[in-house]
C-alpha cells in the first residue's frame, strides 16, 4: 500500500486567553490520530495557529494598553509549555495575522469575487459616536424588550432567554463607552451562500456520508430546511454571509475597499492553509505543488460549537475559489469537569492544565483517560476525578505496566538481559496479540480511541492470565525450570512490546522509554509482526509510570483561594506604625519601556512614568521571569522616594515591587505587582 499524504489541523484558538482543558482535549485527540497515521507510514503535516483577529481581541488589547499584535504575541509566548507538557507535537504553530494569511485570504476573496459569489449591500447598524466605531452585538447593552431586565446583551436576554436584534433593546448603550449608540448605514460585503450553486454543492457535500459524521450531517440538514424570518416571511436554503466589518477592526483589509476588513471568521480557517504554507516555506517546499496533489487528504479537528463555519462556509469558500475542499471535518463534543459543572476558574471546579503539570501529574495519564473516553462521535465527555484515578491505575498500571515489571527482573538477573526462545503456548499468545493489529489500527483511524484502548486492555488481560497461569516467581524457585522461566519471561517481554506499539499513539513518551528499555528503534504498527527474537539483549527496566494518588487530585481541584502558603516562607517582620509606613512613597507607575540589559542575565532596564512629567530609569532583577515585551505598557508599583543607587549599568532611580519566596532556590520565581484596572500613573498607594 502506498503511503497516504495528510494535512491535519485543530481549530485555531482565539488569542485572547490561555489554553483551557477543552483545548488540550482537542489537541490530544488530533495528536493521537496523527501519531497513529505516522505509525502506518503515512506522511502528515500537522499544524495549528492562533486566531488573532476580531473585535474582542482588539478591545481586550486596548484595555491591556497594548497593540493587538503585541497582545497576541504575548498569548502566543505562553502556548509552548502546554503543548510540550502534554506531548502535543504540532509541526508548526503560526497565527492568522501572518503575511501568508493576509495574502491567501485576499486571494481566496478575489477568486470568490471573480466567480460571482461576492455582493455588497447597505445595512444599518449601531454605531458608538464616542468610540467612533460600529458596535458588535456583544458590545451593545440595554433593557430587555420582553422582561425589562437591565444590562442585557444586544442579541439575547440572559434573564428571560429571549432572542432579539440589538435595535429592539430599550435604552441601548455602548458597553465600550457608555454612550447611546446611533443607527448608521454602512456598505457590507456578503458571501452569497444563497446562490443555487452553493446550496447544491453543500447539500451534496454534507449529506454524502463522506465528509462528516452521521450525527453531524443530520444536524446540518436542519439548517437547510424552511425557516421563519423575523418579519414573518419564510425562507429555505442558506442565508448570505456578512463577511465584512468596518474600521477600526483588527483584521485583514479587503482588497480595493479601504476601511473595510474581513470578518474574523473569513480569514480564520484560511489560517490553516497559511500555517501549512509557512511550514512548507521554512522547509523550502512548494505549497502550490503540495496542495495540487490530488492524493492529499485534508482533515480538520473541531468542537461542536463551530460546525457551521467548517461544514458550510469553509468548504464553500474553498470550492468556489477553485481550491481543494476538506476530506473530513472531525467533530468532537465538549469536555466538562467533575460531572458537568461548568468550567470556572474562580469557583475552582475547572481543571487547570498548567496546575496539572505543576503538580507533577503525568501528562500521559490524561492522554490515556481522554483517549479511553473519546469514541469519534460528537458526544460530550466528562472528566471525573475518581473515574480518572480508577481508570489510570487499573488499566495503565495494573494491566499494562505490570506485565513488564513482572518479567524484566528475571531476564536481567537470571539471563544476563538476553531473551530466549518462545515455545508453542507463548507463540500462540503472541499470535493472538498480533491478530488484533487490524482492528486496533481501524479504531484509531475512526478516532475511536476508546475502542483501541479497550481492545488493548483485553489483550493485557490475556497476557496477565498467562503470567498468572505460569507463575514465573515460582518457576524461579524450582529446580530445572530455568528454560521455562526464560520462555515465559521472554513471552511477556515480546507481548509487552506489541502492547506498547498499540498504545504508542496515546502514550508517546512511555513508548519511547520502552524502546530504550528494549533497545529497539521507535516502531510502527507493522513491527508487531517481527519478534525481538532469542538472543536479543534488552536494557535495564526502570519503572515506567506511577499511580495516581487521591492527594494529587485533591490538590488539582483545591480552589486557588484556599491554597496554603508555601511552607518555609518568611516570618512576618516586626510591627511598624502608620507613620513608619508613610515614609515609603509608593506610586503607580507605567512601564513605558522595558529592555534587556546587555551583560546581565538578571536585570531588566525599566523606563517608568510615575506621573512626574518625566520618566525614570529603574533596574530590576526580574529578567529570569519576564520577556521585556510582556511588561511594556503595564502598570506596576514604584518605591518613588528610594535614594538613587549607582549600579554597574547605570543609576537606578527607585525600585519596583515584586514578590518572591524566602527560599529562592527551592521556590524560584519573582512576580511583579500590578494594580487593579483604573489605577493611573502617579497615584499614591496608601
Ligand atoms: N477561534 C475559533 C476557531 C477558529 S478555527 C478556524 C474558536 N476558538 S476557541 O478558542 O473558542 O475554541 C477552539 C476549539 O476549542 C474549538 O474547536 C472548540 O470547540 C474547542 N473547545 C472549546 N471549549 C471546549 C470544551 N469545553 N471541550 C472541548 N472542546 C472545546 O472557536
Ligand atoms: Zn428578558
Amino acid at each position: 500500500m502506498t503511503a497516504r499524504k495528510l494535512f491535519v489541523t485543530t481549530a485555531l484558538p482565539y488569542a485572547n486567553g490561555n489554553f483551557h482543558i477543552g483545548h488540550i482535549m482537542e489537541y490530544i485527540q488530533a495528536d493521537t490520530w496523527v501519531r497513529a497515521q505516522r505509525m502506518q507510514g503515512n506522511a502528515v503535516n500537522f499544524v495549528g495557529a492562533d486566531d488573532a483577529h476580531g473585535a474582542p481581541i482588539m478591545i481586550a488589547a486596548e484595555k491591556a494598553g497594548k497593540t493587538p499584535q503585541q497582545f497576541v504575541a504575548d498569548i502566543a509566548a505562553g502556548r509552548k509549555q502546554y503543548l510540550d507538557g502534554f506531548h502535543i507535537a504540532f509541526d508548526n504553530w503560526s497565527n492568522t495575522d501572518s503575511p501568508e494569511n493576509h495574502e491567501l485570504s485576499r486571494q481566496i476573496y478575489l477568486d470568490l469575487k471573480k466567480a460571482g459569489f461576492i455582493e455588497t449591500r447597505t445595512i444599518e447598524q449601531f454605531f458608538d459616536p464616542e468610540k467612533n466605531m460600529f458596535l458588535p452585538d456583544r458590545f451593545i447593552k440595554g433593557e430587555c424588550p420582553r422582561c425589562h431586565a437591565k444590562d442585557q446583551y444586544g442579541d439575547n436576554c440572559e434573564v428571560c432567554s429571549s432572542v432579539y436584534a440589538p435595535t429592539d433593546l430599550i435604552a441601548p448603550y455602548s458597553a465600550l463607552s457608555g454612550a447611546r449608540p446611533v443607527l448608521k448605514t454602512s456598505e457590507h460585503f456578503f458571501f452569497k451562500l444563497s446562490d443555487p450553486r452553493a446550496v447544491e454543492f453543500l447539500t451534496e457535500w454534507t449529506q454524502d456520508g463522506q465528509h462528516v459524521q452521521p450525527e453531524v450531517a443530520a444536524k446540518i440538514k436542519e439548517w437547510f430546511g424552511t425557516r421563519t424570518n423575523p418579519d414573518g416571511s419564510t425562507s429555505t436554503g442558506l442565508d448570505d454571509w456578512d463577511i465584512s466589518r468596518d474600521a477600526p477592526y483588527f483584521g485583514i483589509e479587503i482588497p480595493d475597499a479601504p476601511g473595510k476588513y474581513f470578518y474574523v471568521w473569513l480569514d480564520a480557517p484560511v489560517g490553516y492553509l497559511a500555517s501549512l504554507k509557512n511550514l512548507l516555506n521554512q522547509r523550502g517546499e512548494d505549497y502550490d505543488a503540495y496542495m495540487a496533489d490530488p492524493q492529499l487528504e485534508q482533515y480538520h479537528f473541531i468542537g461542536k460549537d463551530i460546525i457551521t463555519f467548517h461544514t458550510l462556509f469553509w468548504p464553500a469558500m474553498l470550492k468556489f475559489s477553485g481550491r481543494k475542499t476538506p476530506t473530513k471535518i472531525c467533530v468532537h463534543g465538549f469536555l466538562t469537569v467533575n460531572n458537568g459543572e461548568k468550567m470556572s476558574k474562580s469557583r475552582g471546579t475547572g481543571l487547570d492544565p498548567l496546575k496539572y503539570l505543576a503538580l507533577n501529574m503525568n501528562p500521559e495519564w490524561l492522554r490515556y483517560y481522554l483517549g479511553a473516553k473519546l469514541n469519534g462521535r460528537n458526544e460530550d465527555i466528562d472528566f471525573t476525578a475518581e473515574d480518572f484515578m480508577l481508570r489510570v491505575n487499573s488499566d495503565l498500571i495494573g494491566k499494562y505496566v505490570n506485565i513488564a515489571s513482572r518479567a524484566a527482573g528475571f531476564i536481567a538477573k537470571r539471563f544476563g538481559g538476553k531473551l530466549g526462545p518462545v515455545s508453542a503456548d507463548g507463540q500462540e499468545l503472541l499470535a493472538a496479540l498480533r491478530g488484533s493489529q487490524g482492528a486496533i489500527v481501524a479504531a484509531y483511524e475512526a478516532r475511536d480511541t476508546a475502542r483501541a484502548a479497550r481492545e488493548t486492555m483485553l489483550l493485557c488481560d490475556r497476557v496477565n492470565a498467562y503470567v498468572d497461569a505460569n507463575k514465573p516467581w515460582e518457576l524461579a524457585k524450582q529446580e530445572g525450570m530455568e528454560a521455562r522461566l526464560h520462555d515465559v519471561c521472554t513471552t511477556c517481554i515480546e507481548a509487552f512490546r506489541i502492547l506498547t506499539i498499540y498504545l504508542r499513539p496515546i502514550l508517546p513518551h512511555v513508548a519511547a522509554e520502552v524502546a530504550n528499555f528494549l533497545i529497539v528503534p521507535p516502531e510502527g504498527f507493522d513491527d508487531v509482526a517481527r519478534p525481538l527474537g532469542a538472543g536479543h539483549q534488552i536494557g535495564e527496566y526502570k519503572h515506567l509510570m506511577q499511580r495516581v494518588t487521591p492527594e494529587q487530585l485533591d490538590a488539582l481541584f483545591e480552589p486557588p483561594a484556599v491554597e496554603k502558603p508555601l511552607p518555609g516562607g518568611e516570618a512576618i517582620a516586626e510591627a511598624i506604625t502608620i507613620d513608619d509606613f508613610a515614609k515609603v512613597d509608593l506610586r503607580i507607575a507605567k512601564i513605558v519601556k522595558c529592555e534587556a540589559v546587555e551583560g546581565s542575565t538578571k536585570l531588566l532596564r525599566l523606563t517608568l512614568d510615575a506621573g512626574e512629567g518625566q520618566t525614570r530609569t529603574v533596574f530590576s532583577g526580574i529578567a529570569s521571569m519576564y520577556q521585556p515585551a510582556q511588561l511594556e505598557g503595564k502598570l506596576t508599583v514604584l518605591v518613588a522616594n528610594l535614594a538613587p543607587r549607582k549600579m554597574k549599568f547605570g543609576i537606578s532611580e527607585g525600585m519596583v515591587l515584586a514578590a518572591s519566596h524566602a527560599d529562592e532556590k527551592a521556590h524560584p520565581g519573582i512576580y511583579v505587582l500590578e494594580p487593579f484596572p483604573g489605577a493611573q500613573p502617579g497615584m499614591r498607594i496608601h
